[in-house]
């Protein structure tokens, strides 16, 4: 196979790891990202899987951060680029901290719009590329304790699918992933209330398999993938319910007990 490299933010854990995992198995070179050391923990797996990593450990709500990742590859051929990092929060909105708030804001709207705008405009220069953002089914669905997080997805799956528009003919193609609950560390890191709520006792999905459906989707061109059979309903049906039934919906998932 030809010598490609793929790009991972947020591969630590959860989907981002699994996503990192398919694309080693598929023989790609990996460059992976995340905030805190378990980056290298997660190197160390990959490569027992045959595969080339370098890590970098970076805080992507940061413009220092998504710069200091620039700099690492920047002057490379990027094959394939996965805008996976991202944090959810949990809680009701006035019970937040201000910098809790913004924190997710720029992690998961304004530094993963830079991380694609330099991507994007890159791959488009040299006419191809592959790019997976992990949007959400949440986008979809307005969400009371949690409504950040999901107004952040929302903006995500509505930037995808614009640029899918936009690059249709420069060689760049663009797939959001819109996971519904799935089975990952997201519920239960610090300062997120979600731990406390019954979505985090509920069964979700197996990470392995929302990123093996992202993964084929992102190899197939295709321009969204809702991984689970919840996602799949939400998605076809989200424009016919009203907003209040989805809200409430959601409510009794997110409310801490
Ligand atoms: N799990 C779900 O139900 C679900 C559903 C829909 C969409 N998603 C999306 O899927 C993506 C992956 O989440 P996950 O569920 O797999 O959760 P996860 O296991 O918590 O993974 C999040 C990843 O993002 C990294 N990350 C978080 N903040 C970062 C920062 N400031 N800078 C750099 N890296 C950072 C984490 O690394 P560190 O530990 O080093 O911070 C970790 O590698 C997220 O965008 C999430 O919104 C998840």
């Amino acid at each position: 196979m030809a010598d490609t490299l793929a790009v991972i933010t947020g591969a630590s854990t959860g989907i981002g790891y699994e996503l990192a995992r398919r694309a080693a198995e598929d023989g790609h070179r990996l460059f992976i990202c995340a905030d805190e050391p378990e980056i290298e923990h997660a190197a160390e797996k990959l490569r027992r899987l045959g595969a080339t990593v370098e890590t970098l450990i970076v805080d992507l709500s940061t413009r220092h951060g998504v710069d200091a990742l620039w700099e690492r590859i920047a002057d490379r051929d990027i094959d394939l680029f996965f805008a996976n990092a991202g944090r959810a929060l949990g809680h009701a909105f006035d019970e937040q901290t201000w910098e809790q708030i913004k924190t997710r804001i720029d992690l998961n709207v304004l530094q993963t719009t830079s991380v694609l705008h330099k991507v994007g405009r890159k791959m488009a220069a040299r006419g191809e590329g592959r790019i997976l953002v992990t949007g959400s089914i949440g986008g979809f669905v307005p969400g009371p304790h949690d409504a950040v997080y999901d107004a952040t997805k929302a903006y995500l799956d509505s930037l995808c699918y614009a640029l899918q528009d936009e690059w249709r003919d420069n060689g760049v193609t663009l797939t959001c992933l819109m996971p519904g609950p799935t089975e990952t560390p997201i519920f239960t890191r610090g300062q997120n209330r979600l731990r406390d709520a019954p979505i985090t006792e509920k069964q979700k999905a197996d990470p392995a398999e929302v990123a093996r459906a992202g993964y084929d989707a992102l190899m197939a061109g295709e321009r969204g993938a809702t991984p689970d059979f919840g996602s799949k309903v939400v998605k076809m049906v989200s424009g016919l319910v009203p907003e209040a039934l989805k809200t409430r919906i959601h409510r009794a998932g997110a409310e801490p007990d």
